[in-house]
């Protein structure tokens, strides 16, 4: 092409890949955008911990910043002391038989999926999302150059596994399952017969489950948080992954871990390395105090978001002209479906929300086609801020 091609001369936009056209913005993002044009504004549209990381892990980093360990990289893959204790933490409280080869940590839990998923799908791949889904996952598909293939969960019976039809969506080309539990955005607790199930499927297809078990310690009532990877005949097809930004609220230190077979392990690592090299050092010491300190922290989180779930359902069930929900299982999230017509439309519904009654929530349109309708929000707040809103959607809806 010469210089004075006049195509080559005109197009002065920048290239951008298809994968990443494919990818609309965030509502999430978006969401927050509007909400900070919002004076007083009532927050429920953030799955973020509002608490701040415990002291003792706070200074845990401190202490190895002064003591000069922070300031280089460690293994691709991980200090091996925390590695130790992660594969401790798996033995004990989640029944995988781990070991720290099997072990990366990793930029949060998010960049563990992302990496997972590189290492196990090619370009047009299959991969298989209960839905409503967390939709950062089905963007790392499209990332990864795969199909996201979105299958409905029974909203009926409280947004559970719908078994047959993930046996229907099976192709040739699917390669792997792809859940989170407790889930974002509807708090369900996919139950262990249910699991043992999905495992069935996983074992006859030659499927991989990819799991983000990021809410693993915040159940209620009798649902209880079950890894597939405990199941032995799963632990070679399993790619868990956890963070620490739920547990102890470290949103902002970026540190993960995924847990998968040692052949595998050195697979992902290749997908690992030129994405984050390694995870932040100074978070990698800060987890590790995590790990090794007191949990009453973790028990403390759990109880605040049990009696704020308590709270937002006893405010939604005043609302019940215009909400029917779920009451969740366990994350710190819900997912009720707007009974008004004009919920048909949920991000016009929330931004509505936001403007005329100042109150932030996710329209649900942004967990897959099946969230149309519903909207998301989030009790990892005070009782303040839930009460707040919830007196302002009395005041709107009248
Ligand atoms: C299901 C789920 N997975 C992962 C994350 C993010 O995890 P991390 O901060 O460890 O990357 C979130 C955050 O909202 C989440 O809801």
């Amino acid at each position: 092409m010469s210089r004075l091609d006049p195509d080559c001369e005109m197009n002065h936009s920048p290239r951008v890949s298809n994968r990443v056209q494919q990818i609309q913005k965030s509502a999430i993002h978006e969401m927050t955008r509007l909400s900070k044009q919002v004076e007083d504004v009532a927050f429920l549209s953030w799955a973020k911990p509002t608490s701040d990381t415990p002291e003792h892990i706070k200074q845990a980093a401190v202490a190895a910043i002064e003591k000069g360990l922070v300031g280089g990289y460690s293994e691709s893959s991980g200090l091996l002391a925390l590695r130790r204790e992660i594969a401790a933490k798996l033995k004990r409280d989640n029944s995988i038989d781990a070991d720290p080869a099997q072990i990366i940590v990793t930029v949060g839990a998010i960049e563990g999926l992302a990496a997972a998923l590189m290492a196990v799908i090619d370009p047009g791949d299959e991969v298989i999302l209960p839905s409503p889904t967390y939709s950062t996952h089905i963007r790392q598909v499209v990332i990864a150059s795969g199909k996201p293939v979105l299958v409905p969960t029974i909203e009926e019976q409280g947004f559970i596994l719908d078994i047959d039809r993930v046996r229907q969506a099976i192709t040739p080309k699917t390669k792997a399952v792809m859940y989170c539990s407790p889930s974002n955005p509807t708090g369900t607790v996919f139950s262990e017969e249910q699991l043992c199930q999905l495992a069935d499927i996983c074992i006859e297809h030659n499927l991989t489950a990819i799991t983000d078990e990021a809410y693993e310690y915040f159940t209620y009532e009798n649902n209880y948080h079950f890894s597939i990877a405990s199941l032995p005949e799963m632990r070679k097809r399993t790619v868990s992954c956890y963070t620490f930004t739920k547990t102890y609220a470290m949103t902002g230190w970026r540190v993960g871990y995924l847990h998968a077979d040692e052949e595998l392990v050195p697979q992902i690592s290749k997908a690992h390395i030129p994405f984050a090299i390694c995870a932040p050092v100074v978070s990698q010491y800060a987890a590790l105090a995590a790990l090794q300190g007191p949990q009453d922290c973790v028990v403390r989180f759990r109880e605040h978001y049990l009696s704020t779930r308590n709270l937002m359902c006893e405010r939604l069930d005043r609302l019940s002209s215009v909400f029917d929900y779920h009451k969740p299982g366990g994350s710190y999230l819900m997912f009720p479906r707007i009974l008004l017509d004009q919920g048909k439309d949920s991000t016009t519904f929330c931004k509505n929300l936001l403007r005329e009654a100042k109150v932030s929530t996710t329209p649900g349109i942004a967990f897959g086609p099946t969230g149309q309708s519903h909207l998301r929000l989030s009790f990892c707040v005070s009782e303040q801020e839930i009460n707040k809103a919830f007196d302002r959607m009395e005041a709107y809806f009248g």
